[in-house]
């Protein structure tokens, strides 16, 4: 009997993976090595090939490489890790200061750090939505925005990427007395387009509908102001309605180079993810080094150079694609570029060849983006040389010859 249990199970696996190889949706861990010197960030090894340029790393300010981060957090190295979740034994001074700076920050009243992004998104939605609520989703939001939404019971309504029209239309087929919330991304996250917020903001304060803004992508990166302390405070920020925005999430692990993940909001709201939301009860809490590493790295991003950097790399690979006649998203304003392939098979052979040349960009595939829209996204940091990019621009254009995507 335990035999043929155990028999069923590897048939079912194996099904699985034959599938996903059919339909060209298999993924394979690729191994990384950092390579050496001045250009160790943007530059490694990808699978045993030396001197790889890497154009997908979510890393957008260099900062993850930062000699004075790195020294600042191995200084302060006292312990791996608390070993126990927040509400048990794991509350540390320095988690406490980082929340403060998180707030000031985002110009919120407090902020609640997350062992990572996705559990800040799940946590916020997951303790905001119940059956009772309806929650209306940009469908291009997030796996771990989906997720929550999923998870929390309430009644999802997608409405079209960034269509104020439909969200409008939605949102009024919804029962004025229910609970409602608008959750969208600030800087989607393969398409590299921002959401319209002023006009969420607007929709939601006219239904009575709560706002939830994931800025994972935006945070740090955008948001340029002179007339604030806190410069680089995201898409919100940005688009001059982060007064506007009820929740913020987000992520210590791309702009800001570090990890871990952050909800910033109201007291109130703080206190109820503290006591109800479960990917923050139940799991071990962000070590305190990881604390010092994003303490350090908060007064790097709001000098405001390497923004610019980034800036005026995105320009000029965003000029060279489109000068060659590849399909970009015109919407993209911002660090992630993808190049619409569309057939997942092309997409892979794109990627690979790619990598053959020294190109390392990953092929973007169902079930992260729809069937049928594989894409190469590429994702620029402010430390990648002009050189670097110029010999990648040349490497697209080859290969999209020779697959005759351009
Ligand atoms: C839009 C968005 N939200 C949240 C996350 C999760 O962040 P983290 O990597 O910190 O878990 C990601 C990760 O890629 C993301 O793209």
């Amino acid at each position: 009997m335990a035999f043929n249990h155990i028999n069923n199970y590897h048939n079912f696996i194996e099904s699985e993976l034959a599938k996903l190889v059919k339909d060209n949706l298999y993924r394979r861990l690729k191994l990384i090595s950092l390579g050496e010197g001045k250009r160790r960030c943007t530059t490694g090894s990808v699978d045993g090939k030396d001197n790889i340029i890497n154009l997908c790393s979510n890393d957008y300010l260099g900062l993850s490489y930062n000699r004075d981060i790195l020294k600042k957090t191995t200084m302060y190295l006292k312990q791996i890790s608390p070993c126990s979740s927040r509400l048990i034994a794991g509350n540390r001074p320095k988690m406490i200061e980082l929340e403060e700076k998180l707030a000031e920050h985002r110009e919120t009243e407090f902020s609640l750090i997350y062992p990572t992004g996705y559990m800040a998104n799940l946590g916020v939605i997951t303790t905001l939505a119940d059956k009772h609520t309806t929650i209306l989703s940009d469908e291009l939001n997030h796996a771990s925005i989906i997720d929550g939404c999923r998870l929390s019971g309430a009644k999802i309504i997608v409405y079209r990427h960034n269509d104020m029209e439909h969200l409008k239309q939605l949102i009024q087929t919804v029962f004025s007395k229910k609970r409602k919330i608008i959750v969208t991304e600030g800087v989607f996250s393969m398409d590299g387009d921002i959401p319209k917020l002023k006009q969420i903001s607007n929709i939601a304060k006219e239904h009575n509908a709560l706002t939830v803004v994931d800025d994972a992508h935006g945070d740090f990166v955008f948001g340029y102001s002179s007339s604030t302390s806190s410069p680089f405070a995201g898409i919100p920020s940005y688009l001059g309605v982060k007064d506007e925005i009820d929740v913020h999430t987000s992520s210590l692990s791309k702009g800001l180079g570090c990890f871990g993940g952050y909800v910033a909001s109201t007291r109130q709201t703080r206190e109820l993810l503290i006591n109800k939301s479960r990917q923050f009860i139940y799991t071990s809490a962000l070590p305190e080094h990881l604390c010092i590493s994003a303490l350090a790295a908060l007064s790097k991003v709001i000098k405001g150079n390497l923004q610019q950097k980034l800036f005026d790399n995105v320009e000029f690979v965003f000029s060279k694609l489109s000068q060659c006649g590849f399909k970009l998203n015109n919407n993209s304003k911002s660090q992630i570029i993808p190049i619409i392939i569309g057939q997942e098979k092309k997409a892979l052979e794109f990627s690979n060849q790619l990598l053959d040349n020294g190109i390392f960009v990953q092929a973007v595939r169902f079930p992260t983006v729809k069937k049928g829209s594989a894409r190469l996204r590429i994702s620029l940091t402010a430390l990648n040389s002009k050189n670097q990019l110029r010999s990648a621009i040349d490497t697209f254009k080859m290969v999209g010859k020779r697959l005759e995507v351009i």
